[in-house]
């Protein structure tokens, strides 16, 4: 959830939209007039809507209520959630006190990307597993008595807020499935929590050691404590994981005057006004007190969770931004690509190809292949083609005439590099994955309601773009395998969100979608084992007054991005980390902040989901979702 990026459903974005009718239908022919062929109105389709597709479940119908929603023939169980022990001598989740040391053993808070890493490693449909899940945020309002969303910055004592840093980060818990349900195997010797309280984790790469990453809690600049907003993330191919820091701008008080990072912070968005108060307690948040404190957060951090005693690596050589997450490829040639999104408006997409490969024999060979490679940044142009430009200190204009001393300085300030070579400016990237078969890449972009007319480009043809889109990058191919080191790529329109009934909208699916199969702001995807896409959103509430949903659709053969609607996420929630597991008979998904909506409050919450017990608030939980016969999801 990014908190600059609220859709605006005000009456004057409708107006303006109206108003803008005339121009934006020329704007918009010439910038749609390339995909033309592939996308069209789903109005001009004969096709009755959902045919061709391999999806065999009923569609559900829109809704916005306190519970979620499945197919008929569909069964959710709640797995885990805010506050569950992960630990069998953890203590059991009290609802409505601070206790920061408890929170240390249980299940954090706002569950976001999913990964599940097979028990043992080479096992491909285990029954056993462990399950990583990251906890982005935190609403204080919704966690704690007497807190409103207007008051709850005064009422924030130091318990609350070091509870709320316990709640941030990264869940390892080891899954057995039993009976046909998902147990937590609580004296696992694999569960873990790392927190933004408490783990030490080790800076690596072009930044670790800089005199920007130093404070006077780490005066080499090689260690932070802790990771935050821990939003999207990937799996490596030699089985690590990837969690990304995404709004670090949220976390930070008291801008100093004058500061050397004065002009980079404000690049970030980093301006001491954040949305949590923990700076008024905790030094390393006050940024006249530890002013490189923010230059420490905003990468994706590298963790084990095959060894729960290691240490959690910041890889810096993929650059510092507002990281969704963090996807692997491997290329024709055994080099691994890294497709990052930053989620913010008019942001970048980004890409790191590692300078080695990856070897499948050699696991030691691979622990840092991350700290070198090369960072590139996408731009996308009007003949269908789009360009990977590399972030190299020395290379074109990231010299010292323009402030760049070392390739410190170029990931540290990876968006300030990205502004100078050009690179195009995008819809809030967040999700970017490769398929796993064909290798093209989706570029999910989740909305922009900030872009005017005069600022659409290729890639972002609607201006005040409340909806989102999907781009398609298809690399080259080489000995019959995508390239994903390529420099220069295809790309085309795979959906433009929103509903095409509506000629104002401008949405365009590739055949005729249902009426309740048209979406909205598209945020984390995933792809079953049959390569079929399944689309979560963030901010369809908003952007389209039905509750955030899960949906599916092929990417090839007739039902090519004729998406279907499959779940609905209670209100005030968002649903994230969509994860296939147990050969596709088991579909876990984060349904993140539940109730979190104007004027809901843990004393009169919009919904008690999923417990509906009048002694507890709503909690962010982890769902499994199966068949009730067993067989795969979606068939
Ligand atoms: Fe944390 Fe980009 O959503
Ligand atoms: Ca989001
Ligand atoms: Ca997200």
């Amino acid at each position: 959830m990014s908190a600059d990026s609220s859709p605006d459903t005000s009456d004057t974005a409708l107006s303006r939209a109206i108003e803008a009718r005339v121009s934006r239908r020329d704007v918009l022919k010439a910038a749609l007039a390339g995909m033309a062929g592939a996308l069209a109105p789903s109005a001009l389709q004969a096709m009755p809507a959902g045919a061709g597709s391999t999806l065999g479940f009923a569609e559900i119908a829109r809704g916005l209520d306190e519970r979620h929603h499945l197919p008929p023939g569909y069964v959710a169980q709640v797995v885990l959630r805010w506050g569950d022990p992960l630990f069998a001598d953890a203590p059991a989740f009290v609802p409505g006190h601070p206790d920061a040391d408890a929170q240390e053993q249980q299940f954090g808070y706002d569950n976001d990307f999913l990964a599940f890493f097979p028990l043992p490693a080479s096992g491909e449909a285990s029954l056993r597993g462990l399950l990583c899940v990251n906890h982005e945020r935190c609403t204080a309002q919704l966690m704690w008595p007497g807190m409103t969303e207007r008051n709850y910055r005064e009422r924030m004592t130091a318990a609350h807020c070091a509870h709320e840093m316990a709640s941030h980060g990264v869940s390892v818990v080891e899954l057995r499935m039993e009976h046909g349900r998902w147990r937590t195997v609580l004296d696992s010797p694999y569960n873990r929590r790392i927190t933004l309280r408490s783990t030490p984790i080790a800076l690596s790469g072009p930044a670790a050691g800089h005199p920007r990453m130093r404070t006077a809690q780490d005066p080499e600049g090689r260690r932070v404590i802790g990771t935050l907003n821990n939003c999207a993330g990937g799996v490596t191919p030699w089985g690590t994981l990837l969690t990304c820091e995404e709004n670090l701008h949220l976390y930070f008080s008291g801008e100093p005057e004058g500061h050397a990072e004065a002009a980079a912070r404000k690049r970030y968005r980093v301006h001491g006004r954040g949305l949590y108060v923990w700076g008024r307690h905790f030094e390393r948040f006050d940024l006249r007190r530890t002013p490189n404190e923010p230059n420490r957060f905003g990468w994706v951090v590298e963790i084990d969770p095959y060894a729960p005693r290691s240490t959690p690596v910041k890889r810096t050589a993929l650059g510092r931004f507002k990281h969704e997450g963090a996807t692997s490829a491997v290329s024709h040639d055994g080099r691994v690509a890294i497709y990052m999104g930053d989620d913010e408006r008019f942001e970048y997409l980004y890409k790191f190809v590692t300078q080695a490969r990856w070897q499948p024999q050699a696991p030691e060979a691979n622990r840092d292949l991350l700290d070198r490679g090369t960072l590139y940044v996408a731009r996308f142009d009007a003949d269908a083609r789009m360009h990977w430009l590399p972030l190299v200190y020395g290379e074109g204009p990231l010299t010292q005439a323009n402030g760049f001393h070392s390739q410190a300085d170029v990931v540290i300030e990876a968006r300030r590099a990205a502004d100078l070579l050009g690179a195009t400016s995008m819809d809030r990237p967040e999700d970017v994955e490769a398929h796993p078969e064909t290798g093209a890449v989706y570029v999910v972009l989740t909305n922009n309601n900030a872009r005017t007319g005069a600022q659409i480009n290729a890639a972002n043809p609607r201006p005040n773009n409340r909806w989102g889109h999907i781009i398609e990058i298809v690399p080259p191919r080489v000995n019959g395998a995508p390239d994903h080191t390529a420099t220069d790529c295809a790309w085309e329109f795979f959906l433009l969100a929103g509903d095409p009934s509506d000629a104002l909208q401008s949405a365009r699916y590739a055949g005729p979608v249902s009426a309740t199969g048209w979406l909205a702001c598209p945020d984390n995807v995933a792809f079953d084992p049959r390569g079929r896409i399944w689309i979560a959103t963030d901010g369809q509430d908003h952007a389209a007054g039905f509750a955030d949903s899960l949906y599916a659709a092929d990417t090839s053969g007739p039902g090519r991005g004729i998406t279907r609607l499959f779940f609905n996420a209670p209100r005030g929630a968002e649903v994230c980390g969509p994860c296939f597991a147990a050969n596709g008979s088991t579909l876990f998904l984060a349904v993140q902040h539940p109730g979190d909506e104007r004027g809901s409050d843990y004393a009169r919450p919009s919904t008690r989901w999923p417990d509906f017990r009048s002694d507890l608030p709503p909690r962010p939980a982890v769902i499994a979702i199966s068949r009730e016969d067993g067989k795969e999801i979606g068939s």
